[in-house]
């Protein structure tokens, strides 16, 4: 497994390959692997001939007030497990690498990025898809791979690929959960132990939905209120949203449509912002 950090050296050995008919593969992440980024990079192993993962705490994707300094980091970890799976290329860019001192260029998905997360983190998605779209152009990848623990950085993404005609394939990846159902997340790791137990609540919150809509409910400001109801319970958690919206364009839906329909909800605990969703 090689480590390359400057940008021209993997646009170099991307084109190489590329020349030589082999398919690239990318997963990219900001580090600290759990078995979510092990879902996605062994999933990403079987996708193609060359398996590149990009490991780089985005600056701008973090508001000022944000946790961009104290982002939990492991590198040699997150090392070791690459080689295990057989991970071809870490890419690995410092802040300068990717973001010169000049530089000014942005990509914005208009709309869908104010909503949802967006309203609490309105550059966040701004700072997500330009730096996706670097790692597109240096690493020039065939196959993709996201999870849809962050099922709107998903449907961004997905917009932005179709909007500007990317030769690339996307794919969406499940949500990897802790055996009492908390999605996995790094940023679990700054939970205290109280505030782990009552992170549970945002999945009981979507199971009970879940069971609600398999009994026929499907009016959306009955499902929000039960899960409103369950989240309340833990008296830690402060509610940022629970939407239940349009998979196509995170419209907000009276009634749940099958097949269609994203339920997702963020909440802080303590200082903690997380989140998690289900498709229905
Ligand atoms: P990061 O939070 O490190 O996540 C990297 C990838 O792992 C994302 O596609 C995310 O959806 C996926 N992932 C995280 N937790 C998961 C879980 N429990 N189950 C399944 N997949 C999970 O998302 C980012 O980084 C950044 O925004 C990035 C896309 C790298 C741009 O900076």
């Amino acid at each position: 497994m090689e480590i390359i950090t400057a940008v021209e050296a993997l646009k170099t050995q991307s084109r190489q390959w590329r020349s030589k008919g082999k398919t690239i593969v990318l997963v990219p992440t900001m580090g600290y692997f759990h078995e979510g980024h092990l879902s996605l990079i062994r999933e990403g192993r079987r996708q193609g001939d060359i398996l590149v993962v990009s490991l780089f705490v985005n600056p701008t994707q973090f508001a000022p007030s944000e946790d961009f300094d104290t982002y939990p980091k492991d590198f040699e970890r997150d090392r070791r497990l690459a080689e295990q799976i057989g991970v071809d290329v870490i890419f690995y860019p410092d802040n300068n690498e990717m973001y010169p001192s000049e530089y000014k260029t942005y990509i914005e998905v208009s709309e869908l990025g104010r909503k949802l997360c967006g309203v609490s983190r309105p550059t966040f998605f701004r700072g997500v898809t330009t730096v996706v779209l670097k790692l597109f152009t240096i690493v020039q990848p065939h196959v993709v791979l996201f999870g849809w623990k962050d099922a709107q950085q998903f449907i961004i993404i997905q917009r932005m690929v179709e909007d500007l005609n990317l030769d690339v394939q996307l794919i969406g990846m499940p949500i990897v959960r802790e055996p009492d159902g908390l999605a996995m997340s790094s940023r679990n790791a700054y939970l205290s132990s109280q505030e782990r137990k009552e992170a549970t609540v945002l999945y009981s919150a979507l199971q009970k939905v879940q069971s609600l809509i398999g009994e026929g409910v499907t009016e959306a400001a009955q499902l929000r209120s039960e899960m409103e109801t369950i989240v309340r319970s833990a008296p830690s958690v402060r509610i940022d949203y629970i939407h239940i919206v349009s998979l196509h364009d995170l419209q907000q839906l009276d009634h749940v449509e099958h097949g269609k329909t994203l339920i997702g909800l963020a909440v802080f605990i303590g200082n903690t912002r997380l989140i998690d969703n289900i498709r229905v």
